[in-house]
């Protein structure tokens, strides 16, 4: 049997060890190398393999490496500039750098649809998120650090017309990816029993 071959289970304490274990890397924590073309092509593959209900795609993606995240940034400091005309340059200068803190950068775009059969928006966006967190996951999997963040700027209109969002798209999140200069301390969880009951009518 191939490794491909489709199986309805795969019992793996190596990956139940692996999410049991991940966490994300900040951002301040995150150096060079990301990952090259080839490897983005196969993160953005593996997450975009997430649950979506009538097979809509409702996600794409925008890729920023090198000098596109310099020249982006032009774009995130003048909405903030002209949001808070009353803050120093520096400050202005500082949120231009945004995406220069990690070598890579993917804006994972919700793109839902008005879906004539009937999933509602709200499962399409759901999807996106999962495509979001399935990305952590395949780049960490495959020795990248990443965190999701969506900060000010994803909800800034000006910064989403930069990004070319149409109608009712929305930045699900901005997945930054790139290497870890440090392991990542723990950080607390919730507790599951307190979350969860048995439903007795
Ligand atoms: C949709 C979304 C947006 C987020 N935006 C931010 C953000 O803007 N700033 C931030 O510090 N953390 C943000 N986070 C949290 C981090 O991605 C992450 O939860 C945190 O770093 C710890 O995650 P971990 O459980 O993967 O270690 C966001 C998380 C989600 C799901």
């Amino acid at each position: 049997m191939s490794s491909d071959t489709l199986r309805a289970v795969d019992a793996s304490q190596e990956v139940l060890r692996f999410l049991k274990s991940r966490r994300s890397t900040l951002v301040k924590n995150m150096i060079s190398p990301g990952p090259d073309a080839s490897q983005i092509a196969d993160i953005l593959q593996t997450a975009s393999r997430v649950p979506d209900h009538r097979k809509l795609a409702p996600f794409r993606f925008l890729t920023f490496t090198g000098k596109a995240r310099e020249d982006f940034g032009k774009h995130i400091g003048a909405a903030f500039a002209k949001a808070h005309p009353d803050m120093p340059l520096d400050r202005t200068v500082f949120e231009a750098g945004r995406f220069l803190r990690a070598p890579v950068v993917i804006a994972v775009i919700a793109s839902p649809v008005d879906c004539s059969r009937g999933t509602p928006k709200s499962e399409q966006i759901f999807t996106a998120g999962a495509v979001c967190f399935q990305m952590l996951l395949a780049a960490r999997a495959m020795g990248f650090a990443g965190q999701w963040l969506t900060e000010w700027y994803a909800y800034d209109a000006a910064v989403q017309k930069a990004l070319g969002l149409s109608g009712e798209e929305q930045v699900a999140g901005f997945i930054y990816l790139g290497s870890a200069s440090e392991d990542p301390s723990e950080r607390a969880r919730p507790d599951v029993g307190a979350l969860t009951q048995a439903w007795t009518g």
